[in-house]
């Protein structure tokens, strides 16, 4: 009994010693290998983006997944002229859907909850493509009425954030963050 319960102590602790591998080892890269990526790594990122917390549940947010050069290329457009873009495996565009918010949470839920829930589901969605070894890079410059043509978005649709995702061709620093004391306030 005490064994098992050390070993389950164990595990545990390897569980948050790579946890915070993970997060403290990710960073952007802006630059990528043409290659393609599985239908089942794809959708293993799609999953973990679902995993994420949301306003009552509801998910209000819409995953759009381009993978066509053309699309991509068409994106990359759309984002001011990022050109990397189009040589990543895949696009991820996260949509918030402030319909579905609002419906259960009126004017907070189609201001606030929708957009919070499509941009955490694209921060698992990051963690996610960089736990299976892949790169990435989160896109919020971009014309926001380019991406909905883009994507053909029915109306209602918000796109928030795009995660490009591919096989790295450059290998940046890890950047640096502010010390804790210029972001933590007590009372
Ligand atoms: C809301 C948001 C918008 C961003 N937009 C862009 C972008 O349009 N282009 C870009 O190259 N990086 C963009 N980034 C990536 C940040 O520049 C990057 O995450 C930051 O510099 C920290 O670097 P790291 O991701 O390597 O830790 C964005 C990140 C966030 C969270």
């Amino acid at each position: 009994m005490i064994i098992i319960s050390q070993l389950n102590w164990l595990y545990f602790l390897m569980l948050i010693m790579s946890f915070f591998d993970l997060i403290s080892s990710r960073h952007s890269v802006r630059a990528f290998k043409e290659q393609k990526i599985s239908d089942n790594v794809i959708e293993k990122i799609l999953t973990a983006a679902t995993r994420a917390s949301s306003a009552g549940n509801l998910q209000s947010y819409q995953i759009f997944v381009i993978t066509k050069k053309e699309d991509k290329k068409r994106l990359a457009v759309a984002a001011h002229g990022q050109n990397f873009i189009e040589n990543a495996s895949a696009v991820f565009v996260f949509c918030a859907d402030p319909v579905t918010s609002a419906r259960e949470y009126g004017k907070r839920g189609e201001d606030l909850y929708c957009i919070q829930d499509a941009t955490i589901a694209c921060s698992y969605a990051q963690l996610a493509a960089h736990s299976l070894g892949f790169a990435s890079i989160w896109i919020g410059s971009f014309i926001e009425e380019e991406v909905t043509r883009v994507l053909d978005l029915p109306s209602g649709l918000r796109a928030v954030a795009m995660l490009v995702v591919g096989i790295p061709a450059e290998k940046p620093e890890i950047t640096p963050r502010r010390p804790l004391s210029e972001i933590i306030r007590t009372l």
